[in-house]
């Protein structure tokens, strides 16, 4: 067999929030994909990273009050718990925003603009004036043109469906500031997608024979296509957005970043050349030679930058391209689409709290994958019945019931295959002649069909369990023979099984591999197992409440939160007592002494500022108070403290135990505020 030499990834995921479990499941199949070739021998690289840039991150960072780099490495900080916990081996977890997807992006976009085939065109865009920035279309609000719906997104309506540009909404605003916004010319540079010189390429890319899934390609076909008129075919791409934005510069400007998915597909590159960085690779003789392979693994929603954009960056600035874009569905749960804002989903950090164990979900999942586009349902009965009635009733049960009786009667010996009996030796020899046809399945991604037959196997094994009795056999003294027979063919069958299932289940294979005294590191061959040691349960059954819990709906916030009761009731005339104003934070420093405190300069436009201490060290930096509007308590008695007098105090929220999470948040006013404003 010749010898691959192969550079998988899975998509990067956004780095505005943690895993879900769409993600986990693309990266199971990726994972059983890259294990599969592993154990055929082949050369695998496999690695992903954080899609670090782009305006949401840049606005979710900003609200959260970090910096987007901080805000990104406390999401990437996240990431390695569901890794480790679904038995996911990258090589490589790397961020769009690492020097070497710096270095690549602008390295690809200048040979890009070498081959003519970057312009520049004015646009004219929505512009928020309040925040001095662009509004990306998710930012745009307003009536539907169409039917009218109040609160539509820019690009589509919720209601009637109708899909818009921004600007033809009635009375759009801007969904950061409540702005009106307000046209503005801007230049930007495009891709020239739809030169001849790409469609050429991009025809003869996609259609190359196996490159893409069938559905892959008829998608592709629609999105080239030009109708009577004139309309549709591939229009330019606009890969250029402007300060203020988190990405990465373009060369050349002051204030031009690359669009976030110009940068994104690049950090594939970037993560391996990260990744040989550290063990002392050529990058760049790697990604040179011929016989590479480079595999994407992706969802079906972001078909188009795969195989079109991604492929013509490649190729148009003198790189290899992608092999295969293998694309997959959606996981849905009980048919419904998964929605983190509506709250129902399957989160993947809980079902690993409750104990559940990842290898279910492995082997779940990978029974309903193929090599299609098709989604995916997880179904919770489905699910128990699965890994109750296979994994353990068909599999597992097969090593409990041999293992007891060779380790108490035979000091854990298993007769060599020679020396079994014609019938026995047959169960072995079914199974191994059956290696190589379910090797191509995992090759071809059909894991749904590989284990249909692993299945069928471990069906043959279990009726000759119960043909042969050997819990009977056990009672005779006479049989002995037969029972280590008996015992032998079905450790075999189990050790054969297990191999199959290797790349599915590779923590219950590395188990199993111990008591064995075998190497599960191939695939193809005949069973090892010479004696085995002590043998320990491999997997419990599912239990179904765990997976009531799991599914249950996340409890609903407390009305009063951490626990705190409410105050007395006061009247309005108790309220007024308090003047509360706008004060604009000048300045704030670390108070020497005090691990507690902040000092902080306040203005509330009486034209001197005051002096505060505040406790709200452990939940802010004080470089990034600076500038910051907040409400200070302006008629408080002035109060000496051990560092100085506090004329007042800011105002901010947190939990009676303000070390338990969320912490301490320094209230901030609406936009348009200004020191010294009373608040009432
Ligand atoms: N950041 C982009 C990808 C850039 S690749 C250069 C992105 N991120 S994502 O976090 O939204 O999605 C990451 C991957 O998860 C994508 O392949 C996407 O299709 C996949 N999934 C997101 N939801 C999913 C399901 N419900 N089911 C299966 N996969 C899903 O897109
Ligand atoms: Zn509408």
């Amino acid at each position: 067999m010749t010898h691959r030499k192969i550079f998988v990834t899975t998509a990067l995921p956004y780095a505005n929030a943690p895993f879900h479990i769409g993600h986990m499941m693309e990266y199971i199949q990726a994972d059983i994909w890259v294990r599969h070739q592993r154990m055929q021998g082949h050369e695998v690289h496999f690695v992903c990273a954080d899609d670090a840039h782009g305006a949401p991150i840049m606005i979710a960072a900003e609200k959260a009050g970090k910096t987007p780099q901080a805000f990104v490495a406390d999401i990437a900080a996240g990431r390695q718990q569901y890794l480790d916990g679904f038995h996911i081996g990258f090589d490589n977890w790397h961020s769009t925003d690492g020097p070497e997807n710096h270095e690549l992006a602008q390295d690809i976009y200048r040979a890009l603009r070498k081959a003519g085939l970057i312009t520049e065109r004015s646009i004219e865009q929505f512009f928020d004036p309040v925040k001095n920035m662009f509004l990306p279309d998710r930012y745009i609000k307003g009536e539907c043109p169409r039917c009218g719906a109040k609160d539509q997104y820019g690009d589509s309506c919720e209601v009637c469906g109708a899909v818009y540009s921004p600007t033809e909404l009635k009375n759009p605003y801007s969904a950061l500031t409540g702005a009106t916004p307000v046209l503005k010319t801007s230049v930007h540079y495009f891709f020239q997608l739809s030169s001849q010189r790409c469609l050429d390429f991009l025809k003869d890319w996609t259609h190359t024979p196996g490159r893409l899934q069938p559905e892959v390609l008829n998608k592709i076909s629609e999105w080239f296509a030009v109708d009577e008129h004139g309309h549709g075919g591939l229009a330019d791409w606009d890969i250029s957005r402007d300060a203020p934005y988190f990405g990465i510069r373009i060369p050349d400007t002051e204030d031009k970043y690359f669009y976030v998915w110009l940068d994104a597909p690049v950090g594939y590159l970037a993560s391996l050349k990260n990744y040989f960085g550290k063990t002392g690779r050529d990058f760049d003789a790697f990604f040179a030679d011929p016989a590479v392979e480079q595999i994407h693994f992706i969802g079906k929603d972001i078909t188009y930058f795969h195989t079109l954009f991604w492929p013509a960056m490649l190729h148009f600035s003198g790189r290899k391209t992608p092999d295969h874009v293998n694309v997959h569905g959606f996981l849905q749960l009980s048919g419904e689409k998964m929605s983190k804002s509506r709250g129902t989903g399957l989160s993947p950090l809980k079902y690993l709290e409750l104990g559940m164990n990842a290898e279910w979900l492995r082997y779940y999942l990978a029974a309903k994958l193929n090599g299609r586009v098709e989604d995916v349902d997880f179904n919770p009965e489905d699910f128990v019945a699965r890994v109750n009635s296979d994994l353990i009733g068909k599999y597992v049960n097969i090593a409990s019931r041999a293992a007891g009786f060779l380790n108490k009667r035979f000091e854990g010996r298993v007769l060599p295959v020679a020396e079994l009996p014609a019938a026995d030796a047959a169960i072995h020899d079914q199974i191994v002649a059956a290696q190589p046809a379910l090797c191509r399945l995992f090759d071809e991604r059909e894991y749904g069909k590989a284990l249909r037959d692993i299945m069928a196997l471990a069906d043959v094994v279990n009726g000759y369990t119960d043909e042969n009795k050997p819990w009977e056999l056990a009672k005779k003294p006479e049989a002995a023979q037969r029972l280590h027979e008996v015992c032998s063919t079905l450790m075999r069958a189990f050790e054969l099984l297990t191999r199959l299932l290797a790349a599915v289940l590779p923590d219950t294979a590395a188990r199993a591999a111990t008591f064995l005294n075998v190497r599960f590191d191939r695939s193809i061959g005949p069973s090892q197992v010479e004696r085995i040691g002590e043998f320990k349960h491999l997997m419990q059954r599912v239990d179904t409440q765990q997976l009531d819990e799991l599914l249950a709906p996340p409890p609903a916030p407390k009305v009063v939160p951490g626990g705190e009761d409410i105050a007395p009731e006061i009247k309005i005339d108790d309220f007024a007592k308090v003047d509360l104003r706008i004060a604009k934070i000048v300045n704030a420093e670390a108070v020497e002494g005090s691990d507690k405190l902040l000092r902080l300069t306040l203005d509330v436009g009486e034209g001197r500022t005051r002096n505060v201490f505040s406790g709200i060290k452990s939940a802010y930096k004080p470089e990034d108070l600076v500038g910051k509007l907040t409400v200070m308590v302006a008629n408080l008695a002035p109060r000496k403290m051990k560092f100085g007098l506090s004329e007042g105090m800011v105002l901010a929220a947190s939990h009676a135990d303000e070390k338990a999470e969320p912490g301490i948040f320094v209230l901030e006013p609406g936009p348009g505020a200004q020191p010294g404003m009373r608040v009432r």
